[in-house]
């Protein structure tokens, strides 16, 4: 399965759900490959400071690369793509390759804007697997009209139910090549399975 975690957007945290998302496949015994799009190479630096090495980081420097990559996949392997904060060639063949097409938003007006701006990006690549996720959100937000009324009813674009809240943890653990699951924080470990589980079962 591909999920390609994707925005033209910087910032709205890519890079973050694409790395606690691939450990909780591996918590699964999943064979999980991460493929960072991303030129500034922020998932393959952060795992090159795991000396356990338990995912590895592709970077494939073209889109023939990337669709040899694709193609190669076993069916019960997961490919976590960090597409890069841009529009181009390569981002746009994960995105139309992508099972899942993974958008994190936040809840405020100017995260709407960008979503409107990447939503016509994704009309033209017309793959319908889009699932929009709310992330980096407030321990007590609980009203997201701004959002769903930015999604109105686009038949291509699902929310998640799962809402990943603003922590520490997820920021902290980055910086030294870990992920939530070595930590003991169960509240972010379960918000993290709950998303993975629910993107997984979308198709
Ligand atoms: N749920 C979250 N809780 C706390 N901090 C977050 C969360 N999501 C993202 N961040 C922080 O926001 C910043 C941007 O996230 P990042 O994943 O680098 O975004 P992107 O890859 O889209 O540019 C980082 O400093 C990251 O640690
Ligand atoms: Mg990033």
């Amino acid at each position: 399965m591909i999920l390609t975690v994707a925005h033209t957007k910087g910032g709205v945290g890519k890079s973050t759900l694409a790395w606690h998302l691939a450990h909780a496949l591996i918590q699964d015994e999943r064979k999980v490959t991460i493929v960072d799009l991303d030129f500034q190479q922020t998932l393959f630096f952060i795992n090159s400071l795991n000396e356990n090495n338990i995912i590895e980081v592709k970077q494939p420097q073209t889109g023939d690369e990337l669709i040899e990559l694709f193609e190669k996949y076993e069916d019960d392997e997961y490919i976590i793509v960090d597409v890069g904060g841009f529009d181009n060639d390569i981002n746009r063949i994960a995105i139309s390759w992508a099972d899942s097409i993974v958008v994190p938003i936040s809840n405020s007006a100017t995260e709407v804007l960008g979503f409107k701006t990447f939503e016509a990006i994704l009309e033209e690549i017309d793959n319908p697997f889009v699932y929009v996720v709310l992330n980096n959100i407030h321990p007590l937000t609980k009203n997201f009209d701004l959002i769903t009324e930015a999604i109105g009813d686009n038949p291509n674009i699902k929310l998640q139910n799962s809402i990943i809240r603003n922590r520490k943890v997820y920021k902290e653990t980055l910086g030294f090549g870990k992920s939530i699951f070595d930590t003991k924080d169960t509240e972010a470990q379960n918000e993290i399975k709950r998303l993975k589980d629910e993107l997984i079962s979308n198709k």
